[in-house]
């Protein structure tokens, strides 16, 4: 047992900030972004919470399936950037959309909507749920450090989200974490107890790029491959891969290393930047609103990032 993607959603903010934008706040170009990286511009929540933002494609992915949201057994909510610990995203979003399930976050950074959706179907192989709500969601500009530029012209903030049913189409699955904080760090909030002895570091994404570029390229590769493999296909059977979409490099890089055209990867990250958790779901349901994917295409999903962790799937849509 395994699931059928019933509905996809997405929802970015409306506030664009493009890499000339940037270029006043710190000293950068639009040229090396684009060169380095790939992205053009991102968008940024003024106002808006991750879990607003999650609420907002929740709506969209349940509209899309033709479920209500009081059919809902699960709500699992992948992100980094909430606001509050507690209510979670999930449970935000539980009240947002009127449903009255169990609902939850998983965190594990830019991998962790592929880790809420693994999660999803353990849930659906133990019978305790048909339909699941799995939500990426994230407000990475408030743990952005904008005055730093190795950093703030890379990520973005939005939301994605997939209903999904009890079905057949969940191929394969690979979960990796390499625990560790010396490549990416984000710490939380320290608190003010008067107890507390330690070091406060400031609440923004540290991030050694070359080291996490170099797990990125490897991972993504090997993560393909091992899931396709499991699912028992070959490379030339998937019609698309959507990645996490963190720098078009490491997109180019992988399309060379597994001799899969360019066009059967997704990539947005031009218009969105990256965004951790959300950046997979936006992706998917940005191709499926295209209208270029179809019932029965197989699809690759993959990410990397925090952690360190590294997921994929193969779905048959
Ligand atoms: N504009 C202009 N110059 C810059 C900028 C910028 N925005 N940022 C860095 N530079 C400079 C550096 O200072 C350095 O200058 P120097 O040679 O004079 O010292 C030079 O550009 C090269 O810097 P590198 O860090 O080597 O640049 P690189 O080509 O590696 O690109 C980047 C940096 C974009 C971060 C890249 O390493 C990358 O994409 N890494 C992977 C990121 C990733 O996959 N993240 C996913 C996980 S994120 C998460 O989990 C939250």
């Amino acid at each position: 047992m395994s699931f059928r993607i019933m509905g996809t959603g997405f929802y970015v903010p409306d506030k664009v900030i493009t890499n000339d934008d940037l270029s006043k706040m710190v000293d950068t170009s639009d040229e090396w972004i684009m060169q380095r990286v790939g992205v053009r511009e991102r968008r940024v929540s003024v106002d808006m919470t991750a879990s607003d933002m999650a609420a907002a494609a929740a709506e969209k992915a349940l509209a899309s399936s033709g479920l209500s949201a009081d059919k809902l057994d699960m709500i699992i909510a992948a992100s980094i950037s909430s606001n509050d610990l507690c209510p979670t995203v999930a449970g935000y979003v539980q009240m947002k959309i009127g449903a009255s399930c169990p609902s939850f976050d998983v965190n594990s950074a830019c991998s962790g909507f592929i880790f809420a959706l693994d999660t999803a179907v353990s849930f659906m192989e133990r019978g305790c749920a048909e339909n699941i709500l799995v939500i990426g969601a994230e407000r990475l500009s408030k743990i952005v450090d904008w005055t730093d530029r190795s950093t703030c012209v890379i990520f973005g903030d939005g939301a994605g989200a997939f209903v999904i049913s009890k079905g057949d189409g969940y191929l394969s699955s690979k979960l990796y974490t390499a625990g560790g904080n010396d490549i990416i760090e984000i710490p939380n909030y320290a608190g003010e107890s008067p107890f507390y002895n330690g070091i406060k570091l400031p609440p923004y994404i540290f991030m050694q790029g070359q080291e996490t570029f170099k797990f990125a390229v490897n991972k993504i590769v090997s993560d393909i491959k091992e899931v396709t493999e499991k699912a028992g296909l070959s490379i030339d059977d998937i019609d698309y891969i959507v990645p996490h979409q963190a720098n078009v490099r490491i997109i180019d890089y992988a399309s060379k290393r597994l001799k899969v055209p360019k066009e059967k990867f997704y990539v947005n990250i031009h218009k969105y930047g990256n965004t951790s958790s959300a950046s997979v779901p936006i992706a998917f349901s940005e191709l499926a609103e295209s209208g270029r994917l179809k019932r029965g295409d197989i699809v690759a999903m993959c990410a990397f990032g925090g952690g360190l962790s590294s997921a994929a799937c193969i779905i048959k849509y």
